[in-house]
C-alpha cells in the first residue's frame, strides 16, 4: 500500500522536523536578547580556547599573541550582562530562573569572573607561564561556577 507507506514516512519526517526545531527554537524577541548574549558567550569560548591550549602545553606560548587574547577576553567580559533584562527569560534560553530570582548573586558571579579575567591580563603582561597557567585555570573555574549556578546544561 504505497499511500500508507508514504504517509507514515511523512509522520516520521514531521517528528524529525519538530525535534530539530526544538533544538534551534527561534528567538522571537524583537531585540533578539538571547541570541545576542549567546553570541558573546560563544566569543568568550573562542577567545579563551587558545589560551587554554597554551596553559595545557598544547600550543606554544607566544607572549604577544597571548596578550592580545587576554585583552580581548577582558573587553568581552563586560558585554553579555546587559542582555539579561527583566523580559529576557524566554525560549530558547538556557539560563536558569535563578538569573532573575537571585540578581545579587548573579551580579556577584559576573564580578568574580571579571576579577579573574583582570588577573589573567596581568599574568599575560608579566609573561611568567606558571602564573599564566594558574590565571587561565581561575578564569575557567569562574565560567564553570557561574554555569553551575545560573545555566542549564
Ligand atoms: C556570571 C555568569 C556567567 C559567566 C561568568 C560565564 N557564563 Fe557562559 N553563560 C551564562 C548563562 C546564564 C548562559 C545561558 C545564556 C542563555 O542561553 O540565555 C551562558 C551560556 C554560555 C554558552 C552557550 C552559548 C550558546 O550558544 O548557547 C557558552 C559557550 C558559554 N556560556 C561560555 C562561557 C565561557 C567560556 C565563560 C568564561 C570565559 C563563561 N561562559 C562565563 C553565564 C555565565
Amino acid at each position: 500500500m504505497p499511500i500508507l507507506r508514504s504517509s507514515s514516512l511523512i509522520a516520521i519526517a514531521t517528528v524529525f522536523a519538530l525535534t530539530a526545531c526544538n533544538d534551534i527554537a527561534k528567538d522571537t524577541h524583537p531585540d533578539q536578547l538571547v541570541t545576542k548574549r549567546r553570541g558573546i558567550f560563544k566569543q568568550f569560548m573562542r577567545t579563551l580556547e587558545p589560551m587554554g591550549m597554551v596553559a595545557r602545553n598544547r600550543k606554544d606560548y607566544n607572549p604577544r599573541e597571548f596578550n592580545v587574547s587576554a585583552l580581548a577576553l577582558e573587553k568581552l567580559a563586560t558585554q553579555p550582562w546587559a542582555y539579561f533584562t527583566q523580559d529576557s527569560n524566554y525560549p530558547p534560553t538556557h539560563a536558569k530562573p535563578e538569573v532573575w530570582k537571585q540578581p545579587v548573586e548573579f551580579k556577584q558571579a559576573q564580578e568574580n569572573y571579571r576579577t579573574t579575567v583582570s588577573q589573567l591580563v596581568k599574568a599575560a603582561q608579566g609573561g611568567n607561564l606558571d602564573i599564566i597557567r594558574t590565571a587561565v585555570n581561575e578564569v575557567q573555574k569562574s565560567c564553570k561556577t557561574c554555569h553551575n549556578q545560573f545555566r542549564n546544561d
